[in-house]
């Protein structure tokens, strides 16, 4: 029987069998076992004087037991239950002297290391357990609400943001590949006839769906090329991308609210326990800091977004609030911004996040040169109907925009991109045949936990991270 179910269990005297990882073995006496079924431990009695030296030697921890005795009223305070050990049968040893997890705090940095390991620790098991339900909660917003999932392809032949960051997939010989007569590879002999990459988003596929199915979203991996060595990004990333035919930016943006708001309601209301071991977790961790460094506490977080409503700001307006802002005169940013058109760095949106509105921020209409080939071209020419929500600590979380719907203006925009119009001929034919407004975005689902779980690092709320240099396990 699960763990989780047995600590909820009224302590009848009921005979019971418990299988687990021994968290601590204290005087001889009290195991702590947990099997990953919940944050909470179990607590196993054993009676050292009827049992051998050498098989109490043996529960360290680490080490896989399996137990069966009598659920009765716990002694001791914090659990209601604990379990009379009667028989117990070391099924996994763990030596002492090698198992690199000790009952003591180790460091995130280091359990990065051993991340074989790490779904071990009371930490890691709390947020994977909450990447699983957030996952879930997912699926479920958008099964209740009349969405089709899309299982867009991960071999893709085009580059859906033209940024040119993908990794190629070949099977051609590095060595020695075949040339063109102009002595280039030629890519026609690979294996698919031309080149191909792993995906960097499903959008430009979701949008061929949603023109057919209506409401449609993506959940799937995507691979990012770009080298990027931060808390926040990660080679390999899962993104969720809904797609809606008619929506336009607006109800673009009150999808994305909603969404995110009902994520957050739904792993408070089921993963309280664990939300409370990371919320206890980043206040020990914040203690030492002077209070107004602190962050705001991890639940009181959550709340305060479901119940306020994120901040909506065009890119022009968030342009004259950084122009005329302090960091900005006292020239304490590093890029100093100067004019309309300027990028904005992550600098400046925690300035606009964190210390100007002090919620989340849905920043929209950025100009054109900024933003990619498929978004819609306002009527002043210059900017896009593009948004990107803003986190507190976390930066961007959601990137989308209403799509360019007009065949002729779409064309128009991929040559100036300089992108190959034959490779895009499908999507174009989207534009010529029954075309209509459409919205949808991409929220990126390792910053969604990060924000959830108030952890600081994207490769700790990923089972096995990517990033440059490294592709451990
Ligand atoms: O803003 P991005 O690049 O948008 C797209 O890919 C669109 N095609 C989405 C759409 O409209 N359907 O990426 C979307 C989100 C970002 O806001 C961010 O949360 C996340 O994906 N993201 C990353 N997460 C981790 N590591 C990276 N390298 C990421 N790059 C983007
Ligand atoms: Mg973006």
């Amino acid at each position: 029987m699960d763990i989780k179910e047995i600590i909820d269990k009224e302590p009848s005297g009921e005979q019971l069998e418990v299988k687990g990882w021994v968290r601590t073995f204290r005087s001889n006496r009290f195991v702590a076992l947990n099997d990953g079924s919940t944050a909470k431990n179990l607590q196993v009695v054993i009676d050292f004087e009827k049992e051998e030296e050498a098989l109490l030697k043996r529960i360290t921890t680490g080490a896989c037991i399996r137990f069966t005795g009598k659920l009765v009223e716990s002694q001791g305070a914090g659990q209601k239950v604990e379990l009379i050990a009667e028989e117990i049968e070391v099924l996994g040893d763990a030596n002492a002297e090698e198992y690199p997890l000790q009952p003591k705090k180790h460091s995130l940095e280091f359990l990065r290391e051993i991340a074989h390991l790490r779904p071990r620790t009371q930490t890691f098991g709390a947020v994977f357990r909450l990447r699983h339900a957030l996952q879930f909660s997912i699926h479920k917003y958008f099964n209740d609400n009349g969405f089709y999932q899309v299982h867009t392809p991960i071999i893709t032949g085009s580059d859906a943001e033209g940024a040119g960051e993908m990794f190629r997939v070949s099977t051609l010989d590095p060595k020695n590949p075949p040339m063109t007569d102009e002595g280039n590879v030629n890519w026609k002999e690979d294996f698919f006839g031309k080149e191909t990459n792993l995906t960097v988003s499903g959008q430009l596929e979701a949008e061929l769906f949603a023109l057919g199915l209506g409401k449609v979203y993506t959940f799937g991996p995507t691979f990012r090329a770009e080298n990027s060595n931060t808390t926040r990004h990660l080679a390999e990333f899962w993104m969720i991308e809904p797609e809606v035919a008619f929506n336009d930016l607006f109800d673009n943006m009150e999808l994305a609210e909603d969404l995110l708001k009902y994520c957050i309601r739904y792993v408070m209301e089921h993963c309280a326990d664990d939300l409370k071991l990371l919320a206890d977790r980043q206040a020990q961790e914040e203690k030492q800091l002077p209070q107004d460094k602190r962050s705001m506490p991890l639940m009181e977080k959550l709340e305060f977004v479901v119940n306020n409503e994120f901040q909506r700001c065009s890119y022009t307006e968030a342009i004259d609030i950084l122009k005329n802002s302090k960091p900005n005169k006292k020239k304490k940013f590093n890029y100093i911004i100067e004019e309309w058109g300027a990028d904005l760095q992550s600098e400046h949106e925690r300035y606009l996040v964190e210390k100007h509105f002090g919620k989340p921020v849905i920043l929209y209409d950025y100009p054109a040169s900024i933003k990619a080939f498929y978004m819609r071209l306002n009527d002043d020419g210059k900017t896009v109907r593009a948004m990107d929500i803003l986190f507190p600590g976390i930066g961007e979380m959601v990137g989308g925009s209403q799509r360019e719907e007009r065949y002729d203006i779409l064309k128009q925009k991929i040559n100036d991109f300089g992108i190959d119009e034959e490779e895009l001929s499908w999507y174009l034919d989207t534009r010529k045949f029954g075309t209509c407004v459409h919205s949808g975005f991409g929220l990126g689902f390792e910053r969604f936990m990060n924000f959830i779980t108030g952890l600081g690092n994207i490769r700790d709320v990923i089972p096995f991270p990517r990033f440059p240099k490294n592709a451990e396990f």
